[in-house]
């Protein structure tokens, strides 16, 4: 059986390594995860007052996340913190109110940077945002990657054995932990009651 996986990237940039991280993810993961990327680029800035009628890209974005089986956030930390195009996807993605698109979502977040803790502090913001969310998260392992240009090819063909063998060991856990999950939720189980 395969699984539908929307993987969110946390950094608009054309060169960003964050996008070589999630495309070397792509490449790893076990065969049954079916990874589409869900943009973030074109959503505007989130505004109350557009909620009930807001552009296009808003529906679609949200409706990327509803149809996910999974998400995977694969994101640089700005500082210390969530990068404000992320989490401007998030909070559209949350609202209106009653339409949490991130709601039972099993989630893995990720990470690279050229600092010394790989993310960590981005991460950690991020899981109470998605904790607030009811967004199930993959607690371990745990992804901070401090980014060397000869880790990965051009391609997002991963050079470093060891990086390789974690990022692959990463995929394998979090394609287990979807399914953990998926199968907790699914209608009509007895813990199902919200
Ligand atoms: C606005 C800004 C803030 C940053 N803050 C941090 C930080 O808090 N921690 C860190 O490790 N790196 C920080 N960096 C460096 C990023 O790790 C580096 O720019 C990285 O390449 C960003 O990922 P990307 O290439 O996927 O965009 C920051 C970079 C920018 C542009």
């Amino acid at each position: 059986m395969t699984h539908r996986i929307g993987y969110l990237i946390g950094s608009l940039a054309q060169d960003s390594i964050n996008r070589v991280l999630a495309t070397a993810l792509v490449h790893l993961a076990p065969p049954r995860l079916e990874m589409t990327e869900i943009p973030i680029r074109d959503l505007p800035l989130y505004n109350r007052d557009d909620e009930l009628d807001p552009i296009a890209a808003v529906g679609e974005f949200k409706s990327a996340v509803e149809h996910a089986d999974g998400l995977l956030i694969v994101s640089p930390e700005y500082n210390r913190s969530i990068p404000g195009a992320l989490k401007n996807a998030i909070d559209w993605g949350s609202r209106p109110w009653g339409h949490n698109s991130f709601a039972r979502k099993p989630t893995g977040i990720i990470g690279a940077s050229t600092g010394a803790i790989g993310t960590a502090v981005m991460q950690s913001s991020m899981r109470s945002v998605l904790s607030f969310l009811n967004a199930p998260q993959l607690n371990a392992p745990e992804g901070y990657l401090t980014y060397r240009p000869e880790m990965f090819g051009p391609d997002g063909e991963v050079e470093d054995e060891g990086t390789r063998k974690f990022l692959q060991h990463y995929m394998g856990e979090y394609a287990a932990f979807v399914e953990r999950v998926l199968s907790l939720t699914a209608p009509g189980h007895v813990g199902d009651q919200e």
